[in-house]
């Protein structure tokens, strides 16, 4: 296994009203990074939070930040996320007429790119831009709230997926969002993924958060092992 299982907790089911202390704790709790999931209302139904939210966080934890941008225009605020201390920003491939481009600004203001695809979007639509792409998220479920039950159907995608990432031999993070928990992260890891999103079963686990991070971790990385095996 090349590297080890990247847990990633969403701050969507976070107490809203201490985001400092929640962030805190999920960094305590041995996250991996914190993503930050950013809803307009349009591109996905729900409303959730902007930079300046994130920045009064941003003192609060060690750990990287990721937006996560369920928006219908990322152009126009990409470099207010960057300023806010997200080291990753990642953007929809379905809001982004120019993804080549959008790709390249996000390096240019010195963060990290990530492309996220809607279950129904095929892996193709990165074929030309894996040079510009630190990570893809492979939604597995349609975004817009947190709870919601994970798509097995997008599995045979992480297998294309991570076909494309190796043949192109750069290092590419392939994360999965939605529905990620003890019962679904072995599938999504044994299919290629190597980054998980969790938000409600992390913060619903009754032995509280760094059990679940590190029960989350434990299960990929099993998982990631046996699947290298079976194919070495
Ligand atoms: C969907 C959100 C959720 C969230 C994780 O738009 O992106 O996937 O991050 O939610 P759970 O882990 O509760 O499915």
């Amino acid at each position: 296994m090349s590297s080890p299982s990247r847990i990633i907790p969403s701050v969507l089911p976070a107490d809203f009203s201490a985001l400092g202390a929640e962030v805190s704790a999920l960094c305590a709790a041995g996250a991996d990074r914190i993503q930050w999931d950013v809803m307009d209302g349009v591109f996905v139904p729900n409303l959730t939070f902007g930079p300046d939210v994130i920045a009064a966080a941003r003192p609060h934890s060690s750990v990287p930040f990721e937006a996560h941008l369920m928006v219908t225009d990322p152009d126009r605020d990409i470099a207010r996320y960057v300023d806010a201390g997200c080291d990753l920003v990642i953007v929809h491939a379905e809001a982004c007429p120019h993804l080549h481009r959008t790709l390249g600004l996000i390096r240019d203001l010195g963060a990290r790119a990530g492309v996220a695809l809607n279950p129904a979007t095929p892996a193709g639509t990165l074929a030309h831009v894996l040079d510009l792409t630190d990570l893809v998220l492979a939604m597995t479920v349609n975004p817009g709230f947190g709870g919601q039950r994970y798509v097995p159907a997008v599995e045979p995608k992480l297998v294309e997926l991570r076909r494309l990432i190796d043949a192109s031999g750069l290092a590419i993070e392939l994360e999965v969002d939605g529905g990620i928990s003890d019962a679904t992260i072995a599938g999504a890891a044994a299919a290629g993924a190597d980054a998980f999103i969790s938000g409600s079963w992390l913060y619903g686990h009754p032995g509280g958060k760094r059990a679940a991070v590190a029960e989350l971790r434990a299960i990929a990385d099993a998982a990631r092992g046996r699947q290298q095996r079976e194919v070495a």
